[in-house]
């Protein structure tokens, strides 16, 4: 049997390690096509990456005409303006996004199913995503694909798990966390020409083992990655721990 080429697992030494990679990625992409559609994900696997970004923008080494942004899911009710929400966490990190919102450069994901069908047929009109970052919960979710989520489904609203809502709940206090996303589906994510995976600290070792080890099916929905012939996983030493130990414990 031949080893499995995607995903390509790389473990780095820390968290920080990622970003010339990361935004390698995103040169690379603009490189292969004018104008690329590029996804990003919001948390703090990448907040270090957004200030990296900001200052690509700041030094004009990247420019908001360069490229369109879109990004993975947001919280149902939620405004591009509103506190805690996805697009407000993108462009409070890099000004860059808020001049892309602005100029039309950027898609955002809409807080209702009402709005999914023309933002869906935008990212067609871009030509689909061609690059994908990528994050991954404690519980696998992928997005807001929580475990048991169909990988054949595209965008589509969501009830939030209870891990994920407890991880969301210190950008939201003194207020609860919603209950309810919009999220890109996996095969929405699936779709995309590169998806790029971070996962670092030990918090993640055992979503990155299910990932990568485990059965590819809805109770990991990370694990449908190994089904994306273009795809790489960024480790740092932490979130490979497990993987590290079961492999030990099968040698
Ligand atoms: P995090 O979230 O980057 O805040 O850890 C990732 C995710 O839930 O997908």
């Amino acid at each position: 049997m031949t080893a499995p080429t995607s995903p390509q697992v790389e473990v780095l030494p820390t968290a920080d390690a990622a970003i010339p990679i990361l935004l390698g990625e995103l040169r690379a992409a603009l490189v292969r096509r004018p104008r690329p559609l590029i996804g990003f994900a919001t948390g703090g696997t990448f907040t270090a990456f957004f200030a990296a970004l900001a200052a690509e923008f700041a030094a004009q080494r990247l420019r908001g005409s360069d490229f369109v942004a879109t990004h993975l899911d947001e919280y149902a009710g939620f405004d591009a303006a509103r506190r805690g929400g996805m697009v407000h966490e993108l462009v409070t990190h890099c000004a860059g996004f808020g001049e892309m919102l602005r100029s039309g450069a950027f898609l955002p994901v809409p807080g209702s199913e009402a709005g999914l069908a023309a933002h869906e047929a935008a990212i067609a009109a871009c030509g689909g995503v061609e690059l994908q970052f990528l994050g991954i919960g404690r519980n696998g979710h992928i997005a807001f694909n929580e475990p048991g989520t169909p990988f054949e489904r595209g965008f589509h609203a969501t009830t939030l798990a209870a891990s994920t809502r407890d991880d969301a709940r210190p950008r939201f206090l003194p207020e609860e966390p919603p209950r309810q996303a919009i999220t890109s589906g996996i095969a929405t994510i699936l779709a995309a020409r590169r998806v790029v995976l971070c996962a670092f600290g030990r918090g993640k070792a055992p979503a990155v083992a299910a990932m990568l080890r485990g059965a590819v099916n809805a109770t990991c929905p990370a694990s449908a990655i190994r089904r994306h012939a273009n795809a790489v996983v960024l480790l740092d030493n932490e979130a490979a721990g497990d993987l590290r130990a079961q492999a030990s414990a099968q040698s």
